[in-house]
């Protein structure tokens, strides 16, 4: 674990340098999940986080639950209490799923956010320097789980999403917003942070190309991927 999120901290740290140097700010959306929680700590470690470009880093999180922003399962909250209340970002640069609306709107209103990424660059799909990932069980990523309307979903950028009650994550947040495959895939460089035994079977489906398995079709049109696996 400790690899990992040495490795995690370490490619976030270099792409933040890297776009900020190039395009003069950094476009980074968080994972939720525990997988990342040390990466995202490790970047708070006194040797790198003065070094950083925090004020130029824009933040997004690939998926959120309806919950409240203080309850436990918000990955809002999660992404506040190991990073960002640690880093010197400006609170506007961070962008968060409103949960005091219903998924519908609240998918709207971060359609609409992600959006305005594009205002000045002459583009339709905002194109993030870096999307952190994690994997499921049953091969979901993001909030992008097996069999829903979502994973067709072409047009929008965010969108709600209701789990089947035999869903995986069922027993917590039924309800949820994910940016899609539109956002995803016109990212410059996706890393999916994996860990645990459970996850084999589904990385193999991955592997196989396995058409149901959701981060099968995490395929960026213009960039790379790379995974970081530990048991
Ligand atoms: C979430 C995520 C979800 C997660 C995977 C892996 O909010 O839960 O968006 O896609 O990344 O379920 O979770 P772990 O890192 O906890 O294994």
């Amino acid at each position: 674990m400790d690899e990992l999120a040495d490795r995690a901290a370490s490619i976030v740290a270099s792409n933040m340098r890297h776009a900020v140097g190039r395009r003069g700010r950094f476009l980074l959306t968080l994972s939720g999940g525990n997988t990342p929680r040390p990466a995202y700590q490790r970047l708070t470690d006194e040797s790198l986080v003065g070094s950083l470009p925090w004020d130029q880093t824009l933040i997004y999180l690939g998926d959120e639950r309806m919950v409240p922003c203080d309850h436990p399962e918000s990955n809002y909250r999660m992404a506040c209490e190991c990073l960002l209340d640690h880093v010197q970002i400006p609170p506007w640069n961070v962008h968060r799923v409103e949960t005091e609306f219903t998924a519908n709107e609240a998918a709207r209103l971060y359609d609409e956010d992600l959006r305005r990424l594009t205002s000045d660059t002459g583009r339709v799909i905002p194109r993030f320097d870096l999307i952190l990932l994690g994997l499921g069980p049953d091969a979901h990523t993001a909030s992008l789980f097996p069999a829903i309307p979502v994973l067709d979903n072409q047009k929008d950028l965010a969108a709600p999403v209701e789990l089947p009650d035999s869903s995986e994550g069922a027993s917590r947040a039924q309800q949820r917003v994910t940016m899609t495959y539109k956002v995803i895939n016109a990212a410059r460089r996706i890393v999916f942070l994996v860990a645990g035994d459970d996850k084999a079977e589904a990385l193999q489906r991955v592997e196989e190309g396995d058409p149901s398995a959701p981060a099968g079709r995490v395929k960026p049109t213009d960039g790379d991927v790379q995974w970081l696996v530990v048991n």
